[in-house]
Order: structure tokens, then C-alpha cells, then sequence
């Protein structure tokens, strides 16, 4: 049986929930297009999309297999970058910077959840939620402290030295929520965070994941399948052969 869900709104005598910083400018994309490959092999994987992702909003990306989900997100987070077009943040142009300005960058203002298998197996949850920060130049016991703090939240207050292969697909899954967050980014990127679970355990993960980052004023771009993700997420854009071809707005926003 599942356990309940966490409150995601605990004392912050408890488990204070960091601020985000500088949460007042979005990230923009300007005629993004990637190709890969040259001439009649090639393959338009973005065929120029533009996108604003507000403040604190949570946008879903949907669209059939090979339709530059992914792509799109490896834009907007500085994984790729794009043979035209432009992403900024902040006011800076992602493309502008150096490789180690970018990768310093997406430590710090940036938080990661993917489909599955991106835990460390040989480390404990608590050590895995904490790496990033670690990586970001955070001190061991400073990011043991956010990270213990966020399996908390997330309802895995007791399992924090346990590693991956002893926590069940759901559970791996909070705890890789609890590394994006941690370092209290300004957007978290997810990409099919529930395709590897059932469909009640992706919900429920989905609803934990769209409450955390709400908690923290972070804005979340997900990367789904599953139609049910509407309900979770302020805005869907819907893609196909590298174009966005609608937007959908949730009655509710945020
Ligand atoms: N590194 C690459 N080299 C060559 N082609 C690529 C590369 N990455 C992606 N593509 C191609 O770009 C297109 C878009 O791929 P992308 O991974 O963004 O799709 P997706 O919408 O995320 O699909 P899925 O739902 O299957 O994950 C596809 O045709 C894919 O084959
Ligand atoms: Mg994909």
C-alpha cells in the first residue's frame, strides 16, 4: 500500500523551504530550430519554436513520440545548443556563454528530474538528493542538511540511507524530485518523470512533483505522455514535427 501523501506545506521550524532567487524573469525561446544531420538526411527536430515560460508557472510539453519534446527541453536547460534561435535567462543568452559558465549556470538555477534510472545505485537516497548541490560547490553538511529536508517533504522521512534497488519506483522517484529541488532552482526540467510508473504511482508522483515546485515559487517544464498531466500543470503545449501546435491554459492557473 501506498503511504499517504506528504504534506507539502510543512512548518518551516521543520523543514524550511528555500526561496528562490531572482524568479522575476522568464526563460525565453526564440525561434529555436535543431537540426541534425546535413542535407536530404537531415532531421528538423525543432523547426522553430518560440516559448515563454513565466515565473512559477508549470508548463507541459505533449506531442507523439519524435515530435522534439526532448529536444526542446535540452534547449531550454543549456544541455544542447540550438543551431538557430535563442534561449535567455535571467536576461542572459544561454548560447552567449561559455561551456563552463553554462554548465556552472544549470547547477545552480536548474533542477533535473528524468524518466528513471538516474539515481546513483551504490549511494543512499540522502547522498544521491545532495550530489547536485555538492557538485555546485555547497558544503557536504549544507547539502546533506536541504536534501534530508526534501526526502522529508516528500514523505521519506526514515529512508534516507537507503539506496535506489530498496526503494520501489515511486519512492526512487521522490527522491530524484528532492535532488532537482534541493538546490532551490529556478525552473525544474522533467522529462517523462512517470513513464516508468504504474499509472496511479505516476499521478501521485506528478501531483508531488507539481506541489514541490509550486512550494518554492520554481516554474516546472514537464515533459509528458500522460494525458492527465493537464490537470497538474498551469499550461500544455502540445507539439508535432518540431512546431508547437496549440496551447492550452488550465481554467485554474496559477
Ligand atoms: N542526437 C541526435 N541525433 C540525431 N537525431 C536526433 C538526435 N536526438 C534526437 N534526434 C531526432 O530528433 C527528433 C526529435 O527527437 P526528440 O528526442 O526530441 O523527440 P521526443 O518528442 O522527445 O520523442 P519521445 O517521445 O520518443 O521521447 C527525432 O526524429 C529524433 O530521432
Ligand atoms: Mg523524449
Amino acid at each position: 500500500m501506498r503511504s499517504a501523501r506528504p504534506s507539502l506545506r510543512p512548518t518551516k521550524k521543520h523543514f524550511p523551504i528555500p526561496s528562490v532567487a531572482g524568479m522575476n524573469a522568464p526563460l525565453v525561446a526564440t525561434d529555436l530550430v535543431q537540426t541534425y544531420g546535413e542535407g536530404p538526411t537531415a532531421t528538423h527536430a525543432l523547426a522553430g519554436v518560440s516559448l515563454t515560460v513565466a515565473p512559477g508557472e508549470s508548463l507541459a510539453i505533449m506531442g507523439p513520440s519524435g515530435s522534439g519534446k526532448t529536444t526542446l527541453l535540452h534547449c531550454l536547460a543549456g544541455v544542447i545548443r540550438p543551431t538557430s534561435g535563442s534561449v535567455t535567462w535571467q536576461g542572459s543568452d544561454l548560447a552567449a556563454l561559455s561551456d563552463r559558465r553554462r554548465t556552472a549556470l544549470r547547477r545552480s538555477d536548474f533542477g533535473f528530474v528524468f524518466q528513471s534510472g538516474q539515481l546513483l545505485p551504490e549511494l543512499p537516497a540522502v547522498e544521491n538528493a545532495a550530489l547536485p548541490l555538492m557538485l555546485a560547490g555547497t558544503s557536504r553538511a549544507e547539502a546533506t542538511r536541504a536534501a534530508a529536508a526534501w526526502l522529508g517533504h516528500l514523505g521519506l522521512a526514515g529512508m534516507e540511507n537507503r539506496r535506489p534497488g530498496e526503494l520501489s519506483g515511486g519512492q526512487a522517484q521522490r527522491v530524484a524530485i528532492a535532488r532537482a529541488l534541493a538546490g532551490a532552482p529556478g525552473v525544474v526540467f522533467a522529462d517523462e518523470p512517470t513513464g516508468a510508473l504504474d499509472q496511479a504511482t505516476g499521478a501521485e508522483v506528478l501531483s508531488v512533483l507539481t506541489s514541490a515546485t509550486r512550494s518554492t515559487g520554481a516554474a516546472l517544464v514537464v515533459v509528458t505522455h500522460d494525458a492527465g498531466v493537464a490537470r497538474h500543470c498551469s499550461r500544455t503545449v502540445t507539439m508535432r514535427d518540431g512546431r508547437v501546435t496549440g496551447e492550452y491554459v488550465a481554467e485554474a492557473a496559477r
